[in-house]
């Protein structure tokens, strides 16, 4: 059976990026692979700086999880921290990584240069070596995310075939799988930016538990161009192209006829805005219901960190016997 992994940085929040990036992916994969789910809350350390607020967001970011239709009985779901072995193959990833590659990530080069004159951990540049082991760690075929993530997908496979071939066939080699809509949503007020929650401002960041009157507000504020034709064409009309495909990943109609059905831009913003709507009213109401009980909540948790566990630590073990280390005994 096909093997999955993926992880969300524990924000507490979803936007629609996540949403149609990754997680409607998850819940599709989970019906017919080995799927696994990771909140990365060691990730989300490299930024953090605030103390007190970490499992309050991932509680609440598993309760999205679970709502959006994650079923703990068909996925894995586990919060990363709960796992050692992670730090453990992620510090074994560092080692096979080099410095020249981690210098060459477009997200390091990014969050770094947004955080220029402040303080940048060591975290943020070693972060791909995490990632590698996240999936590694779970001999993953696939791994379901949005277009941003295609480079860290690519070291892991580069950091997994270098271990291979310096100490024997150990890790499986992961393939990253992204949906035909909504791969890459763009931020609705500057749509040549990707969606993304540390967006400067909020009008053009749209969050799955945003009340529906300010999601259909954000919608119709979207910034588009100064012509009037409706057109999917990324590269000159990044603004109704970005509302064209938000519209496909909701409706299941491809971007292109889609424009065609359309003359105007406001019809097209309030029936994008309005079918966003319709898709998170029920993921809202099931998030309320789930966040009500956090004791089955975090029992969900355990669960999947027990499952999670059982696969880990072979894998850890089967790197460090490839590698040679002195066993504990
Ligand atoms: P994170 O938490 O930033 O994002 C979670 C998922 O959402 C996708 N995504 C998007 N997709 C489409 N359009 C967007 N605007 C958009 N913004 C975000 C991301 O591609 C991702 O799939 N490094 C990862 C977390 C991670 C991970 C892993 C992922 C850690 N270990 C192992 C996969 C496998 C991250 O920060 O994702």
């Amino acid at each position: 059976m096909t093997r999955v992994l993926s992880g969300i940085q524990p924000t507490g929040e979803i936007h629609l990026g996540n949403y149609f990036g990754a997680l409607r992916n998850w819940v599709t994969l989970q019906d017919r692979a080995d799927a696994f789910y990771c909140l990365v809350d060691l990730h989300a350390l490299t930024i953090l700086d605030e103390p007190g607020v970490l499992a309050e967001r991932t509680l609440r970011q598993a309760a999205i999880l679970f709502a959006v239709g994650l079923d703990p009985l068909r996925s894995t779901v586990f919060v990363q921290s709960h796992l050692p072995e992670h730090n453990q193959l992620g510090w074994v990833m560092e080692c096979q990584a080099s410095v020249g590659e981690l210098s060459r990530m477009t997200q390091f080069k990014d969050k770094s240069a947004r955080r220029s004159g402040e303080h940048i951990s060591a975290g943020l540049f070693t972060y791909p070596a995490l990632q590698a082991a996240d999936i590694l760690m779970y001999d993953a075929d696939e791994v379901p995310v949005g277009e941003d993530q295609r480079q860290h997908i690519e070291i892991t496979r580069d950091l997994a075939i270098r271990f291979n071939s310096r100490f024997g066939e150990t890790f499986v080699l992961p393939t990253a799988v992204h949906p035909a809509a909504g791969a890459r949503v763009m931020d609705l007020q500057d749509p040549t930016s990707k969606m993304s929650k540390s967006t400067d401002s909020d009008a053009g960041l749209v969050n799955v538990l945003d009340d529906p009157a300010v999601i259909l507000r954000k919608f119709k504020r979207a910034v588009t161009d100064s012509e009037t034709e409706v057109r999917f064409d990324r590269a000159t009309k990044p603004g109704v192209s970005n509302l064209l495909e938000i519209l496909s990943a909701c409706t299941g109609v491809s971007p292109a006829e889609l424009a065609g059905r359309y003359h105007q831009y406001g019809p097209l913003k309030s029936d994008t805005g309005e079918a966003v709507v319709e898709l998170v009213r029920p993921v809202q109401q099931r998030y309320h219901d789930l966040l009500a009980d956090r004791a089955e909540l975090t029992r969900m948790l355990r669960v999947g960190a027990d499952r999670a566990q059982a696969v880990a630590s072979a894998t850890l073990a089967r790197a460090y016997a490839a590698i040679g280390m002195l066993p504990r005994n």
